[in-house]
């Protein structure tokens, strides 16, 4: 039994199949339809979510197997003081395969203490989330068709955004590449991300604190929103949200090649109006979603076509 905490959890190796696995699923979704008969998956979201929540959902639906959970702590016994471990304990009986998003950083590890079934993160505070950088990998795959020699700009939110870092991780893992790091002074990179997978590796990269600047000569462009629930004050957020709003304007000075993603959800930081500029890839982003966890609730069950 494994558990998916962090994307490191997994080799290159693993992502390599993993995404080939995705990509396989949606070119042929009629041969994946049953792979699932008779498992049962758990969402046992503690925080809001849409694209995570429900693309779980979705994927487990489509390989035939089934559903249930809970979208807010408040509709589950953690409002009545009911620890983790115990949720974890007992829904264990419930579900062949968990997956968990919760507010507090590390919570998921506790999960996987307890947990007789896997336990995927679908988001800890603002630590890790696993499975949305697979989805991103999917993404890029799909779209770039490499992993391997790319300038990856990542802008908003370095400080609290969970998607950042995760991918960072992963990206770090891969030869020729460069991070641009566009952010307010207030909400840059951890210091423990940039040493951990950037100066310790020697990855080049640079920091600045507008878009204009960092925009030039990248092949992605990783937009994120403010995150407004991990401020201590609501006037710091305020201050800080509308520091990054990629417009039309600025994209003129991107390259023809580059594309544009977002984790979703987005606040004000891409205006509407790039929503129809072929590189804006944050929907198709977000489709990717439930092929990349098809592919690996599929890979933690050890379940495969014919089976
Ligand atoms: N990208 C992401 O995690 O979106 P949700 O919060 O809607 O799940």
């Amino acid at each position: 039994m494994r558990h998916i905490l962090n994307i490191l959890d997994l080799s290159v190796e693993e992502i390599d199949e993993l995404v080939a696995t995705a990509m396989d699923i949606m070119a042929r979704p009629d041969v994946y339809s049953n792979v699932c008969h008779n498992k049962t998956l758990a969402t046992l979201f503690f925080e809001p979510s849409t694209r995570t929540r429900l693309s779980f959902e979705a994927a487990m639906w489509e390989l035939g197997g089934r559903v249930l959970g809970f979208s807010e702590a408040s509709s589950s016994s953690a409002a009545k003081g009911e620890s983790v471990a115990d949720t974890i304990t007992v829904v264990s009986n419930y579900a062949n395969i968990i997956a968990m998003r919760h507010p507090k950083e590390g919570a998921p590890l506790v999960a996987s203490a307890h947990a007789t079934v896997p336990i995927i993160n679908a988001g800890d505070g603002g630590h890790n989330h696993p499975t949305q950088t697979l989805t991103d990998l999917v993404t890029i795959k799909k779209e770039l068709g490499r992993f391997n020699n790319l300038t990856i700009g990542l802008c908003g939110d370095l400080k609290f955004g969970r998607t950042v870092h995760s991918l960072i991780a992963a990206m770090s893992r891969y030869n020729g590449i460069k991070f641009v790091l566009i952010s307010p002074k207030e909400l840059k990179l951890p210091a423990y991300i940039s040493k951990d997978y950037i100066i310790n590796k020697n990855i080049p990269f640079v920091e600045t604190t507008t878009l204009e600047e960092g925009i030039e000569g990248l092949d992605v462009l990783y937009m994120t929103r403010v995150q407004r629930e991990r401020f201590f004050n609501e006037e710091d957020y305020l201050r800080l949200k509308d520091r990054l709003i990629l417009t039309q304007k600025k994209m003129e000075s991107a390259p023809k090649g580059m594309i544009v993603m977002h984790p979703l959800p987005r606040v004000n930081e891409i205006s509407t109006e790039i929503d129809s500029d072929p590189r804006a890839a944050y929907f198709r982003q977000a489709a990717c979603g439930k092929f990349a966890r098809m592919a690996l609730i599929m890979k933690l069950l050890d379940l495969k076509v014919g089976d």
